[in-house]
This record gives C-alpha cells, structure tokens and sequence, in this order.
C-alpha cells in the first residue's frame, strides 16, 4: 500500500488577523506549511505530499517548497486551491497519480503534529479501516445553543451532550483512497472535516489517540504557543 498526503493550506485565516495567508506565516522563522510538510514527509510510509496552496500562490508555494529540504523520498506536488476546505481537499485528491491506495488529508493549520500520531492512523488504515481520525477527550464542557440573531446577545443553552463520549477530532485524518473519493463525489453538504464526508456515506470511521501538539492555529494565542513548543523541542 502506497500513502500520500493532501496538505489544505489555500485558507486566509481571518481569525489569525491581518496578513498573509495562514499556511504562509512563520514560527520561529520558518513558514507554517513548511513545518506541516515536514512533519507529514517525517513518516517513513508518507512518500508524496499534495499541497493545495492559496488560489493566487502556487508558485510561491512552490518555490517554499524548493527552497526547504525534505526527506529524499519524498515527492510533492503543488495545485492551487479552491473557495472552501472541501473544493481545496477535493483539488489535491484530483492530483493524486493512481499508485496511492492510502490518503491523509492534514490542515497546514497543524504544523506540530508528531510523527507517531502520523504513523498511527496509517497504521489503522493498514488495519482494515476506511476512515481514521486522530481524537482527544475534551477538557471543556460543550453546550449546544441557539445562535443568537444578534452576535454577543446572551444564548439559550438547548443541551448538554456527556463530555465523555465527546472527542476533539485532530488531522491527518487517514482513508482508503476509494472511499474518500466516493464521499468527495456523493456529499454535497458543507462539512467540517473529511471523515465525517465518509459518516453520511456509511463506512464505520474510527478515533486513535490524537496528540497535544497536533493542535490548529486558528487564533493569535496559538501562535505563541506554537513557538513555545517549537522552542521546547529544540531543548
Ligand atoms: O478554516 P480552517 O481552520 O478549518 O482550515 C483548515 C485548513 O484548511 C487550513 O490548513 C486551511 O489553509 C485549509 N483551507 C483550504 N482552502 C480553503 C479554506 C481552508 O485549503 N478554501
């Protein structure tokens, strides 16, 4: 079995604030997707990697690319993305040449995930299942509200789901090739993450452990532990 990663990294980021494109923004001085291509191209079953780069910079992603070393075995490939996460995954899977039978599909969003958490959903998938994702258990209490017509208006609370059958599903997310395909061309509704494409469609999806550090860097306090973490491995 062959295994290829589609890294997403075509979004703004607006909840980062101002500036470039998320995946193309630094920690500790090296650009975001460059640490989420080295942590997927850190696997020794991972031999191609996909970047789906922001519409209007593929050459610029590709030049990153060129310019930072990755492991000899590794090819990549660059396409430009599209308008949502999905049309982006969906871009990078169109690309994909026929010999890879095992998909990751990993957010540029999550430069920090370390290679065991990579080679565990591998491995799962190796196992027999057609959709794994990495999970944690959640530390907050979640409720589910009424959105509020006006933002900051007070919220009613319609339940209280029992924290501990929820978990805070993390990427790679790791599939057999056909089957995410299939969920990519059947589901047309907007989605949040890609297993949960392959939930409607009907093959079981299954959780491995997930890992701290494959957190995403959504808001400006995750960068500064991103750095801080960056900073702890150099120790
Ligand atoms: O917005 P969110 O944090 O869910 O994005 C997760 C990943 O999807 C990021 O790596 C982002 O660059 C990517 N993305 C994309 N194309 C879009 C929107 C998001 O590749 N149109």
């Amino acid at each position: 079995a062959r295994t290829a990663a589609v890294i997403p990294a075509a979004g703004r980021g607006v909840r980062l604030g101002p500036g470039a494109p998320k995946a193309l923004r630094a920690l500790n001085g090296t650009p975001m997707l460059i640490h989420a291509v080295r942590a997927l191209a850190a696997s020794r079953a991972v031999s191609l990697v996909v970047v789906v780069a922001p519409p209007d910079g593929a050459a610029e992603v590709k030049s990153l690319l060129d310019a930072h070393a990755l492991p000899e075995r590794t090819d990549f490939l660059v396409v430009p993305g599209g308008d949502t996460r999905q049309e982006s995954v969906k871009l990078g899977l169109d690309a994909l040449p026929p010999e890879y039978d095992i998909v990751l599909v990993h957010d540029a969003a999550r430069p920090l995930v370390p290679v065991d958490t990579v080679d565990a959903v591998i491995e799962a998938v190796r196992d027999g299942a057609a959709a794994v994702v990495p999970a944690l258990p959640l530390a907050d209490t979640v409720k589910e509200v009424e959105p509020a017509a006006v933002p900051g208006d007070p919220e009613p609370v319609v339940a209280t789901p029992d924290r501990a059958r929820l978990r805070a599903v993390q990427t790679p997310q790791g599939f057999d090739r056909a089957t995410l395909v299939r969920a990519h061309e059947t589901v047309t509704e907007d989605v949040t993450d890609d297993a949960s494409m392959v939930e409607r469609l009907g093959p079981a999806v299954v959780v491995v452990p997930g890992h701290e550090e494959a957190f995403k860097v959504t808001r400006p306090l995750d960068l500064v532990l991103a750095e801080a973490v960056l900073a702890r491995r150099r120790l």
